[in-house]
């Protein structure tokens, strides 16, 4: 069955310009783009976003950097989306992810690893409603 997932580019890899570079890799694994927008998010949005980690030691640093510069949120759609893209994105630390991952290619330490992906299919419906509408959405299904 069809499912979504919410990613967000993080920061650095925008800052560094790295964001067709990753939406290509994205896009050639068969992941499909419903609904994409450049966001700078306030320390106020990115703790909200960010609220299951606020009892975490880098809660705070998270949402200082999430909050640093613009970012790119996307919403995918696949089969098995969720698993599937954690999986193709790496392990959360760029320094274990796999070769030939994008964590890997564009991470630089576990905070700046590129992308933020949702950990499971109940979130990830939160986290797409937290940044489009349906009506963003439904004119690509
Ligand atoms: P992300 O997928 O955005 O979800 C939560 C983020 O917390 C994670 O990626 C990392 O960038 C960040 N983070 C920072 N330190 C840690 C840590 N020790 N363990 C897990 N995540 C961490």
């Amino acid at each position: 069955m069809k499912e979504r997932t919410l990613t967000i580019i993080k920061p650095e890899c925008v800052s560094q310009k790295h964001i067709g570079d990753i939406i290509q890799r994205i896009e050639k694994a068969g992941f499909e783009i419903l609904g994409i927008r450049m966001v700078h998010l306030s320390p106020e949005e990115a703790k909200q976003f960010y609220l299951v980690h606020k009892e975490r030691p880098f809660y705070g640093d998270l949402v200082n950097y999430m909050s640093s510069g613009k970012v790119v949120v996307v919403v995918l759609e696949k089969e098995n989306c969720v698993e599937a893209f954690r999986k193709f994105i790496g392990s959360t630390n760029p320094e274990e992810a796999e070769p030939g991952t994008i964590r890997k290619d564009f991470g630089t330490n576990i905070q700046n690893n590129c992308v933020h992906a949702s950990d499971s299919p109940e979130n990830a419906r939160t986290e797409i409603s937290f940044f489009f509408s349906q009506r963003d959405l439904i004119l690509n299904q």
